[in-house]
């Protein structure tokens, strides 16, 4: 049987919302520019996030936290450029939305008006309750993200699993109910133990998309590098490679300085 849909309307947060009430797993994978997307749309992808990760994947800095407003708007009309039918979310960047709700609803506004996009997502809870709700309330669809936040890196001083105490647990819980109650359609959990990203999936309506969060949740999101095998450097436990991009990109292009060296590439029926 066929996991693929053939269903072509293009996914709402309305559609997710009804996939987590019949118990349909949502798929999302992050993309950063117009050839990968159109790729992960037409393969059938219900979300993608057009991530900070960026910051690391496409940029080669060590955290997410250089990354722009104006990249991440770059970044995600070359996105919105690729997709016809997947709900496409992007990250608002680190400093955008922290703690004065006037500036992050300004920053909100021009990511929505200069992509396209359909939704934003948003690192933290509690602190920054404010600026969400704001969002929010000007009709812009959000998407929480708690557990490991790497905006948050500094603090943390690790990427190690978060929430695995109880006072770090339990106001995950709290912040994800915060969340739903002010109006995000979701939420993703990273890095928690599988058995509290089940327990939030389970008490919130809203669906729970998990990375390194085990399977009890709505459903999951990778960072499309890591998942094709592009960059072989990062080997977390929760990561499955699905293919071995890094090889097969490297032996096409020693192919090419082979033919180019040997006067091999052009060939006559590639001349003109
Ligand atoms: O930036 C990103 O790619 C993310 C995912 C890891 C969820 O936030």
């Amino acid at each position: 049987m066929s996991t693929y849909t053939e269903d072509n309307r293009k996914v709402t947060t309305h559609r997710l919302q009804e996939m987590k009430q019949r118990g349909e797993k949502i798929s999302m994978l992050t993309s950063y520019d117009f050839s990968m997307a159109s790729i992960v749309d037409q393969a059938g992808m219900d979300a993608i996030l057009v991530g900070d990760s960026a910051s690391n994947v496409m940029a080669g800095n060590v955290t997410t936290l250089p990354m722009t407003l104006d990249q991440m708007i770059y970044h995600g009309r070359s996105v919105v450029n690729g997709v016809k039918r997947a709900l496409v979310v992007i990250d608002m960047p680190f400093g955008t939305c922290s703690g004065n709700p006037t500036q992050s609803l300004e920053a909100a506004i021009r990511i929505m008006k200069e992509t396209g996009a359909d939704a934003l997502k948003i690192e933290g809870g509690k602190e920054i309750i404010d600026d969400i709700k704001k969002i929010i309330d000007a009709g812009i669809p959000v998407m929480g993200h708690l557990g490991l936040m790497p905006q948050s890196i500094n603090k943390y001083g690790t990427y190690a699993v978060r929430a695995k105490d109880g006072d770090e647990a339990k106001k995950l819980l709290e912040d994800a109910r915060l969340l739903e109650s002010i109006g995000c359609f979701g939420i993703v959990l990273e890095k928690i133990p599988a058995q509290l990203a089940g327990q939030a999936s389970k008490e919130l309506s809203i669906p729970i998309i998990g990375i390194g969060a085990g399977g009890e949740v709505d459903g999951q999101v990778l960072v499309i590098h890591d998942m094709l095998g592009i960059n072989k450097g990062f080997s977390p436990k929760f990561l499955r490679r699905y293919a071995d991009l890094h090889t097969i990109m490297t032996k096409a292009v020693q192919s090419y300085i082979e033919d180019v060296k040997t006067r091999d590439f052009p060939n006559q029926n590639e001349s003109y």
